[in-house]
């Protein structure tokens, strides 16, 4: 559409307001101030994708992965349904736990708001970044960098998924989003609106080591990765290693580690707690380093400062929140490194201390050497004829302080290089935040050839960003979630980190699976491209199966996946289009999250949760009424829930019989959570 064909379409708009609703339309578009993202959804060709009819699965077997021979998977947590045939299953089916969902994301979303919503733990996007170099498709047609509308479809696009996305995350959820420098304030305003007070920052990537663009005088070598979670979510972070608590002077409280006395204000700032602290056994002085003073306040310096105004002293000491530096000594909680008497410094007059600072022979910091002691410093002259310890006073921090679990390093918002050096922050390991490592970006195509031979896929993201993103944010047995999943990588990852679970001697098997929605990219001219099926799936075969001397994944660290692709179906037509495979599917997503080839029959058998067994009765008549009544004692259940076309009727029937019976209306069911898709 040009931009005067839309003109005229806003003209044609407006020429159907009568003249009280253009002054209200005026009124309000002059009063209503609006702060954040503004985009044109209205001027532009709506998204041929956004429609209210009904999505349903269907399972290409030929497509899909499973094991061959089919073995079970043994018994454990997160892993109670059955994986392979018993009765009321297809003969040698095989319960699918992993999906990959070929079609346009908008309908994958779709599908997984019926299924999966609030199930998804983690969602990682690398949507396309709308670079005006024709990056992106919107209605059939790739979006260019003269594109008027550009960056309102872009928006629009990315709005209408994530509002979907949004209901899929569980309520300790999380959604991370890559996304270039030159696009992130825009989509991060985006992300505000969606994710309303969800914000948790941003991660910055390295992706190349080298700038390219000297046009623009500047070198884009970065990237970013949203992050917007649900209240509950949290990175694991870093956990405290326990060996880095000892006990040097035999502590009767236990095991500790010596944390920073320091703050994070220097003199200037907080001249309050700029004070010498004395070790009271051996009589050495530690002089405060003026660019990070002391963390906890002295009573003699408040006394001091207050000039012996008991009320005013009283009141400051009552408002401190934590102990002061003597109450910390007294209860031995100040370690004071041993110092050997030869290592002591002491300056007899004014002029011999200020020659040492001046050679830079005076007191220093033990790690960054930097002075402690400076000419321009208030109280040079307290420090003449004291002797001076060379290490640093600590806060002793007790194992036994606080519970295991809230022992944990943060993590970094720098995703650093592989072999980029990081310098420690403070003398204090604990207190470093946890820092990622991911390659670069070049690196990724290389990954993706090494797995799928010749073929190639633009801009993949490196398999060790992806992989060190879910280290962070996902638990042994997350679903996580790439809607935009390109050649697969986070499908990749997340069976990398199942295998790494068990190598690094985890107590729990990772179980983390994976749903990977994936266009075909065909178009006018390739029609038959299929991304999907020749690269994602393809990928993931070749992932699963074992390459270049890669081993490959056995089925307990998820080595398997259902091919799904989507139907969809006219409301008013569901009734007739609708047929058992297509029913079967859908159910089996939303009470089990498992996809397994529909048996033959007229009642067939969906899994068991608890003592309950889940059918689906296609047909109600004297024999599946006959073989639902039997079915509690043939198959050593107490309770059956059966959906139905005919619900009611089957109810009655199996109540007659004495069997404890739920029945559902199978088009309730199939409908449930479809509705309300219309933009
Ligand atoms: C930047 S790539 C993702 C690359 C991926 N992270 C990887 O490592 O391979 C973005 C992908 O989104 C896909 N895509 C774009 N629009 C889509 C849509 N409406 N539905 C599904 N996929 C879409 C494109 O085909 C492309 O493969």
């Amino acid at each position: 559409m040009t931009d005067t064909s839309r003109a005229a379409m806003l003209l044609e708009q407006l020429d159907h307001l009568n003249a009280q609703q253009l002054r209200r339309l005026l009124v309000e578009h002059l009063t209503k101030q609006k702060l954040g993202l503004y985009w044109e959804a209205n001027a532009i060709e709506r998204d041929a994708a956004l429609n209210a009819d009904l999505v349903l699965p269907r399972l290409v077997e030929e497509w899909s992965c499973a094991p061959s021979p089919l073995t079970p998977l043994p018994e454990g947590e997160g892993n109670k349904l059955p994986l392979r045939s018993g009765e009321g299953w297809g003969e040698g089916a095989f319960t699918h736990r992993n999906l990959i969902i070929e079609g346009d994301n908008y309908d994958s979303l779709r599908l997984l708001r019926a299924t999966h919503a609030g199930k998804i733990r983690v969602i990682y996007i690398d949507p396309p970044y709308n670079t005006g170099n024709k990056d992106w498709v919107y209605n059939d047609h790739y979006v260019g960098a003269n594109d008027r509308w550009r960056h309102s479809q872009w928006l629009e696009f990315l709005y209408r998924r994530l509002t979907l996305a949004r209901d899929l995350l569980t309520p300790d959820g999380v959604i991370l989003v890559s996304i270039n420098d030159e696009n992130r304030a825009r989509l991060e305003l985006l992300m505000d609106e969606v994710f309303p007070k969800m914000r948790l920052g941003s991660l910055v990537w390295r992706t190349k080591d080298t700038g390219n663009d000297l046009s623009q005088r500047f070198s884009h070598v970065h990237e970013h990765v949203l992050a917007y979670a649900n209240a509950g979510f949290k990175f694991n972070g870093r956990a405290t290693d326990r060996s880095k608590f000892r006990n040097p002077d035999k502590d009767t409280r236990g095991d500790w580690s010596p944390q920073p006395l320091t703050s994070n204000k220097t003199l200037i700032e907080r001249k309050n707690t700029y004070y010498p602290i004395q070790d009271p056994d051996t009589g050495y002085w530690y002089p405060c380093d003026p660019d990070t003073v002391w963390r906890f306040s002295s009573e003699k310096e408040i006394r001091k400062r207050l000039n012996g105004d008991e009320v005013a002293i009283e009141a400051a000491l009552k408002g401190l929140r934590s102990d002061t530096i003597e109450q910390l000594i007294e209860k031995k909680l100040i370690y004071f490194p041993p110092c050997k008497p030869s290592e002591v410094m002491q300056f007899a007059s004014r002029e011999e201390l200020l020659a040492a600072i001046k050679a830079g022979k005076g007191p220093m910091l033990p790690k960054k050497k930097t002075p402690l002691l400076r000419a321009d410093l208030p109280d040079l002259d307290f420090w003449v004829g004291k002797p001076i310890a060379t290490g640093r006073p600590s806060r002793k921090e007790h194992w036994t302080a606080k519970p295991e679990e809230d022992r944990l390093a943060p993590l970094s918002s720098w995703i650093a290089g592989m072999n980029e050096e990081v310098a420690a922050l403070s003398e204090y390991e604990d207190d470093e935040p946890l820092i990622l490592r991911s390659a670069r970006g070049g690196v990724a195509t290389d990954e993706v050839k090494e797995a799928l031979g010749s073929k190639s896929f633009p801009y993949p993201k490196p398999l060790s960003l992806i992989k060190g993103l879910l280290a962070q944010a996902t638990h042994h047995h997350d679903i996580v979630l790439d809607f935009f999943a390109g050649s697969g990588t986070t499908g990749q990852a997340v069976l990398e980190l199942n295998a790494e679970d068990a190598s690094t001697g985890s107590a729990q098997v990772g179980q983390r699976r994976f749903i990977l929605c994936s266009s075909t990219e065909a178009n006018k001219k390739e029609p038959d491209k299929n991304l999907c099926r020749d690269v994602c799936a393809e990928r993931m075969r070749r992932v699963i199966k074992g390459y270049g001397g890669k081993p490959g994944y056995t089925l307990e660290q998820g080595g398997e996946f259902a091919y799904l692709q989507l139907d969809k179906v006219e409301a008013a037509d569901a009734h007739f289009e609708i047929d058992a495979a297509h029913a079967f599917q859908l159910l089996a997503l939303k009470r089990l999250g498992v996809v397994c080839a529909a048996s033959e029959g007229a009642v067939q058998r969906l899994g068991r949760v608890e003592d309950c067994e889940l059918l689906v009765c296609n047909e109600v008549n004297a024999e599946t009424i006959k073989t639902l009544a039997a079915w509690p004692q043939q198959h050593g259940v107490s309770r059956l829930a059966v959906y139905s076309t005919r619900h009611k009727t089957l109810s009655e029937q199996l109540a007659a019989r004495g069997v404890e019976a739920n029945c559902y209306s199978l088009m309730d069911a199939l409908l449930s959570g479809q509705r309300g898709n219309a933009a």
